[in-house]
């Protein structure tokens, strides 16, 4: 009789030795599957803290497993049954039930689970949670708390906002054990904070924390200058806490994946970056004061992706720009001439358009269709559609818990830098938000289109015909 059994095995422990012991005394060989992490990641177990060679060699070390394959995708079991003759699926009982469906193809055994173990208790145990405090009790900080609990590890239970009857609401609303009335009684009790309050207290919220040496995850734009972004670095180095700039793009599989399938090659060269994103706001903080206007609030995505496709230094870079009376910008385009390549980033508060992004390369181009930047899906297109392939990617929740995954790891794990949002990114990032920025300081004149050129001091300003 051929057994097959299925797990994570991170941190093998005593629950997953019996469980395997039992699996294969249910017939004469047992066929183990272990998952990836990008499987893992895709369902939400965001965690896991060894790599899938680590954990095969914990599976093969019991010397209980005939075979050890590797689980990909969702409804390769059914395949797998099929192709390897398995009589007997066998999982733990934790599991009761969710694998009724495979009956059709053998028979299911759910076995005992072992009490008192699991890996999520073992990561539990191996580092204390975090604490994190919520800066702002607004609607991104909402979806943050919610996302975050998926994310083993991070506990929230505090809030401090402005205005303290909106904070209070926030905890009753979702559960939360403390409102702090001042931003200092929050960072006194937490170790790390995110702040989710409008662009102009980010830095100085980020400042203050990093000096009472918390580590801080920052809403983008983490600043609305290059001096003040690096300026937080430098701060965070010093204190030795860990500042990540919550772009929530960044961090999620699918934005992964096609930033590699783009620079792997497959569409050739890449010569062009086009990517838009609009929203349209009526009224209210988006469209107001200094800091209002869709370059602040939306500009970090589609820069975000140009900089990962084509790099932090273009050589020159034109906005133009589309203003109201006070001078907010309610749409905007950004060009960007690279050394062998060119770019525009849209973005639009008071302007709708299709906010997609298309990546053209000498061979073929990759289509990223909207809403782009939480990126499930997107295909490659060549002038032969034969050769066209599609990509799906699975984002949980609504993205967010990503990046908190990402933070708390860093934390753990003592990283200063993530190579998914490196800091010399994150500043570029600033850098070009506030050149487009200036252009939209010219005396404001309702809808008139702005344009302002911005070359980069050492160097050359016309490249573009290098192509
Ligand atoms: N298992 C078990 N007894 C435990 C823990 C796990 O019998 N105390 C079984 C599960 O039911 C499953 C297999 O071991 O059949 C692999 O489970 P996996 O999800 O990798 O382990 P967990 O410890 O449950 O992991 P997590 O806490 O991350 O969910």
């Amino acid at each position: 009789m051929r057994v097959i059994t299925y797990g994570t095995f991170d941190l093998f422990h005593e629950g997953h030795r019996r469980l395997l012991e039992r699996a294969k005394a249910l017939g004469d060989h047992l066929t183990v599957g272990v998952t990836t992490q990008q499987y893992d990641d895709g369902r939400g177990k965001l965690n896991v803290r060894q790599s899938l060679m680590e954990r095969v060699r914990s599976v093969e070390a019991t010397g209980l497993a005939d075979e050890v394959i590797v689980e990909e995708y969702e409804g390769q079991k059914i395949h797998d049954i099929q192709r390897l003759g398995i009589d007997i699926f066998a999982i733990g009982s934790d599991w009761t039930g969710k694998f009724d469906y495979l009956r059709d193809y053998c028979e299911v055994v759910y076995l005992e689970r072992t009490r008192g173990i699991s890996s999520t208790r073992l990561r539990d145990e191996s580092q204390p949670s975090l604490n994190l405090g919520v800066v702002g009790a607004g609607r991104i900080a909402r979806r943050f708390v919610r996302e975050a609990r998926f994310v083993s590890g991070v506990n929230i239970d505090a809030v401090h906002s402005r205005t303290p009857g909106r904070a209070k609401d926030f905890a009753d609303e979702l559960e939360l054990g403390t409102v702090h009335d001042t931003y200092e009684g929050l960072l006194a009790a937490c170790d790390a904070v995110y702040i989710a309050t409008p662009h102009q207290y980010h830095y100085a919220q980020a400042r203050a924390a990093i000096d009472a040496g918390r580590h801080v995850l920052c809403e983008k734009p983490v600043a609305l200058t290059r001096a003040d972004a690096e300026e937080l670095y430098a701060r965070a180095d010093a204190a030795g806490v860990v500042l990540l700039e919550a772009l929530k793009t960044a961090f999620l599989p699918g934005f992964q994946r096609m930033i590699g399938v783009a620079r792997s090659g497959s569409i050739g060269d890449i010569r062009a970056v086009d990517a838009t994103f609009t929203k349209l706001v009526p009224s209210g903080r988006e469209l107001e004061g200094p800091d209002g206007g869709s370059l602040s609030e939306l500009a970090s995505y589609p820069l975000l992706a140009i900089i990962k496709l084509l790099g932090t230094q273009p050589d020159r870079m034109t906005t133009r720009s589309l203003r109201t009376q006070t001078g907010v910008d309610t749409f905007a385009r950004i060009d960007l001439d690279f050394p062998h390549a060119i770019a525009s980033a849209t973005t639009g508060l008071g302007v709708k358009s299709e906010g997609d992004l298309v990546v053209s390369g000498t061979r073929g181009y990759l289509y990223v269709p909207a809403p782009w930047w939480l990126t499930e899906y997107f295909e490659s297109r060549f002038e032969d559609p034969s050769h066209n392939r599609k990509f799906y990617v699975k984002m949980e929740g609504d993205g967010l818990r990503y990046e908190v995954a990402e933070f708390a790891s860093m934390i753990r794990l003592g990283t200063a830098e993530s190579y998914l949002l490196r800091r010399e990114e994150s500043v570029a990032i600033a850098d070009m938000i506030e050149r487009a920025r200036r252009g939209a300081e010219l005396p404001p004149d309702s809808a008139v289109m702005r344009t302002s050129t911005d070359s980069f001091p050492g160097r050359p300003g016309d490249t573009i015909h290098r192509i």
